[in-house]
């Protein structure tokens, strides 16, 4: 039987998400949003491309989630984006509203699915939808770290003229300022960085990955980056759905792992068809805990706000 995958969310980055997930056939797309027309006129849109891409993925788009029953996976990106000024914190009230909306509605119709968030500020946002879900830790899983992690992969292929397939990046902690990029655990062809590029060269690098975000928010003016960000849900997606035991950053509930609890914090898991199937715990010396530690507490005064 196909899979199903549905989308909460059907503006930039929930729309892209379903053009990469129908172009790579992975699954059946279900695109849902409160604005009614959006979802349906874009899935129609999606689905007249297939012929064109040899690929029989089907797309709907929909206001209501009783399409969405029996899903696999459910990507959540509904909420507001930052615009220029904006910090990913400061979408926090709003995004978490409508997320007590969207949880209930999807976990009503899929209760057995994999729920993937990508609304921010991302990491609170996961830990809100795990706890008002009540799904096991596994189920809930935040899309940060794949898209830090490229960004960081992109800025280090350039730096070294090499193919990007060459470059393998680690960016653990929270998805906001205080990110932790790794550089010992970060390779081009199974070389160290911290041997290729110079310090100063690849903290310019480390910054510039820290403000990824801003950065295209800096350009757009009105709404944030959406390109990299579905592709990145989208390898976690064909992870999950191809029970591929890829070993990716994400952000999950750690109960103790990183000497952290109770707490989404981005970490390396294996992602497979149980959804996280494993945390990987990677030896961090006194200065990269303390990084990691630094950003468990800035994502641990985001949930304390909400109170989640
Ligand atoms: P967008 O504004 O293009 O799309 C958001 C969509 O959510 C809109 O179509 C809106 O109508 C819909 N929506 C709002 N409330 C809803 C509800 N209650 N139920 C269903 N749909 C609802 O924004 P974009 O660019 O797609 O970003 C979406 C979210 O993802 C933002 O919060 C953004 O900050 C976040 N984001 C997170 C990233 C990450 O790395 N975790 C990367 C990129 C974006
Ligand atoms: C990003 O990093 C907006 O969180 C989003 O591009």
């Amino acid at each position: 039987m196909r899979k199903k995958v549905s989308i909460v969310g059907s503006g930039n980055v929930g729309a892209t998400a379903a053009h990469w997930i129908a172009s790579k056939e992975l699954a059946d797309v279900v695109l849902i949003d409160i604005v009614e027309g959006v979802p349906q006129g874009k899935g129609l849109d999606l689905l007249e491309a297939m012929p064109i891409e040899k690929r029989d993925s089907h797309i709907t788009g929909t206001n209501d989630y009783a399409d969405t029953a029996n899903s696999d996976i459910v990507v959540i990106t509904a909420g507001i984006p930052r615009k220029p000024g904006m910090s990913r914190d400061d979408l926090l009230n709003t995004n978490h509203k409508i997320m007590s909306d969207v949880v209930s509605k999807v976990v009503k119709h899929s209760p057995n699915c994999i729920i993937i968030v990508v609304s921010n500020p991302l990491d609170a946002m996961a830990q809100a939808a795990y706890k008002l879900s009540g799904f096991p830790r596994e189920r809930v899983i935040g899309m940060a770290g794949v898209l830090d992690s490229a960004r960081f992969r992109t800025f280090i292929a350039e730096e070294l003229n090499v193919s990007v397939e060459n470059v393998n990046a680690f960016v653990l902690g929270g998805h906001g300022d205080t990110m932790v990029p790794l550089p010992r655990y970060s390779t081009v062809a199974g070389i160290p960085i911290t041997e290729l590029i110079e310090k100063s060269r690849l903290e310019a690098i480390v910054q510039r990955t820290r403000d990824g975000g801003a950065e295209i928010v800096k350009y757009l003016k009105t709404g944030s980056a959406y390109y990299a960000p579905s592709s990145a849900a989208t390898e976690m997606v064909e992870a999950i759905l191809k029970d591929k035991k890829k070993i990716l950053p994400c952000a999950v509930y750690l109960e103790g792992e990183y000497g952290i609890k109770g707490l989404f914090v981005g970490v390396p898991v294996k992602l497979g068809a149980k959804g996280v199937e494993q945390i990987i715990e990677i030896k961090l010396t006194p200065e990269e805990k303390a990084g990691l530690d630094k950003s468990a507490a800035a994502v641990k005064e985001l949930v304390g706000v909400i109170g989640v």
